[in-house]
């Protein structure tokens, strides 16, 4: 044993005679230029997932630079190894199939290399429920480093930032507003450095609630990815890493019901991303914990929104920072937080808000209690006959004057069908419709891919209307806006209700009681029979066969079955 853990001697890799793999083991690390009293450090591994196809993580090796020179500094030996990274953008049909993939992977290696303590440096939207949930099945002390967001661009004056300008721009430009040329040249200026998207999206969210739980260092959230304080905060996140070695404080101890409650209540108060639900059940599944959609309706009744960022308000990350991040957040929100609870430096959270009294906040960005954004969170959970396991709302991002409202069914049966038909000059739509996308959800060969956010089509978009009712089993990025239902559950793919809706069914649509109605009686629906898209045949080899044998809906954080806690 080293002074503290285990150090290279952790798991040996198995030659039938123990002191012969050790000493394999030390001779091959020494011929990476190891002296032997370095090898007898504790080990830090470093899951580093830099990539070519990861825009967000392109300056990894600067911060991978600075958490070895903190685990150096602390007395233990930092390790970096690769693992899957998934760049949002870059993957096919979409991240979240690959979500589960990448856990499997951090946890697997985690467990299965030499290491004392783990730092995962994730950041772009999946990367970091990946690690989480890796992490919290391997039951090793980690800590995490997130990327940090980007800094906004500028066009013709006006900030930009990724990517709730992007669908801002792109509706415009299919309305006619904007020229070929100019979005040309927005493209160029939406996501202009190194880091996680500007505004309050999935990747933002999930620092946020990363920090909220407790696995990130207090503060370290908001951070601009290109910021000299991420710099140090990766440092100290590599000194953090050694000192949590030979410690209970473990992820799968640091993620209970408390703290999982706090982070639900961070996320209602950013008005965060919708998808964030989805991931905090899966890190909080792995825990044992669950998280049910009327808990979130319970809390988002008594926590109000208090954050002004972008797709819900007007801000951008780097103004959160500037206005005192989450310290500040967290300390107004202080009485409806569980404070016991202990974070990634052996703190309490009371602890940590205790230490940060009276520092500045932005009240043009972070709110008081007395004078929140809105009253109440950003997100709604809607049950009914459409949904008998539930779909999320977020109000904040949606028009209120939608909120009661009941219209006419206009269906696509797949994506496919969608991509074929909603600019169709002779669809049959009126801006009051509900637009109704089927065979989007977890079960789908798609995987849910961020498609809930319909386009309003295009003779609509052309006439001025901004927002329609739009339903489906998929998701929305956390950058986008509308009057959007999403993860109607069960999908239509598993057989859920949503599949039975035809051209011209009522749907009623009421946020003040929480209610999605299809408007149809049970003996009509029990004839039906939800129709199979041809692209819907099931995968016979690959991870494609594991995800549809394993995949959970999303009441259940899309994870995989055998992936939970027995
Ligand atoms: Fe990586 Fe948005 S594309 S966070």
């Amino acid at each position: 044993m080293t002074e503290r853990g285990e150090g290279l001697k952790h798991g040996l890799t198995n030659y039938g005679d123990r002191d012969f793999s050790l000493y394999l083991r030390r001779s091959f690390a020494r011929s990476m230029g190891y002296s032997r009293e370095m090898l007898e450090r504790p080990v830090v591994g470093i899951a580093n997932t830099g990539s070519g196809f990861n825009n967000c993580h392109r300056h990894f090796p600067e911060l991978l630079d600075a958490v070895k020179r903190g685990v150096l500094a602390a007395g233990g030996l930092p390790i970096d190894f690769p693992t899957v990274s998934l760049g949002e953008v870059f993957l096919n049909p979409t991240s979240l199939k690959y979500r589960n993939l990448m856990s499997i992977d951090t946890e697997e290696m985690i467990r299965a290399q030499p290491m004392d303590a783990v730092v995962l440096m994730g950041g772009c939207d999946k990367t970091v429920p990946a690690q989480l949930m890796g992490a919290v099945s391997a039951g090793r002390p980690a800590v995490m480093l997130v990327a940090g967001p980007m800094m906004t661009g500028r066009h013709k004056g006006e900030r930009l930032g990724a990517c709730t300008d992007c669908r801002r721009f792109w509706a415009r430009y299919r309305a006619g507003d904007v020229s070929a040329e100019e979005i040309a040249e927005v493209e160029g200026n939406l996501a202009v450095t190194a880091g996680t998207c500007a505004v309050m999206g999935t990747a933002s969210t999930m620092a946020c609630i990363a920090e909220a739980l407790g696995l990130i260092l207090p503060g370290t959230a908001a951070i601009p990815a290109v910021h000299a304080d991420r710099l140090r905060a990766a440092e100290a996140t590599g000194i953090a890493a050694v000192n949590l070695i030979g410690s209970a404080v473990t992820p799968e101890r640091i993620v209970n019901e408390k703290s999982v409650e706090n982070a639900l209540r961070v996320l209602l108060a950013l008005g965060g991303s919708t998808n964030a639900i989805i991931h905090l059940t899966a890190i909080a599944g792995r825990a044992g914990v669950t998280v049910t959609l009327d808990q979130l309706n319970r809390l988002s009744d008594t926590t109000p929104v208090l954050v002004n960022l972008k797709p819900v308000g007007n801000g951008y990350m780097e103004d959160f920072f500037a206005a005192g991040g989450m310290g500040a957040l967290l300390r107004e929100l202080k009485p409806l937080l569980h404070l016991d609870c202990v974070t990634v430096t052996g703190d309490t959270l009371g602890e940590r808000l205790d230490d940060e009294i009276g520092a500045y906040v932005d009240r043009t960005i972070i709110a008081s209690r007395d004078e929140p954004f809105e009253p109440q969170g950003g997100l709604v959970a809607l049950f009914g006959n459409l949904a008998p396991k539930g779909a999320i709302l977020k109000r904040s991002a949606a028009d209120a004057n939608l909120f009661e409202h009941e219209g006419v069914a206009v269906v696509f049966s797949s994506l496919a069908d969608l991509a074929a038909r909603i600019d169709d000059p002779t669809l049959d739509v009126r801006a009051e419709d509900i637009l109704v996308l089927q065979n989007a959800g977890p079960h789908a060969p798609e995987a849910m891919p961020e498609a809930g956010y319909l386009p309003i089509p295009k003779k609509l978009a052309q006439l001025g209307i901004k927002d329609m009712v739009r339903i489906s089993d998929a998701r929305m990025s956390g950058t986008a806006f509308g009057t959007i239902v999403l993860h109607v559950t069960p999908d239509a793919a598993s057989g859920g209700p949503l599949g039975l809706v035809r051209n011209g069914d009522r749907i009623r649509l009421s946020v003040k009681n929480r209610g999605i109605e299809l408007l149809v009686d049970d003996a009509e629906l029990k004839k039906r029979i939800a129709p199979v898209p041809p692209e819907m045949e099931k995968p016979t080899r690959g991870y494609a066969k594991l995800y549809a044998e394993q995949i959970l809906g999303a009441d259940q954080g899309c994870d995989f079955a055998f992936l939970r806690p027995q």
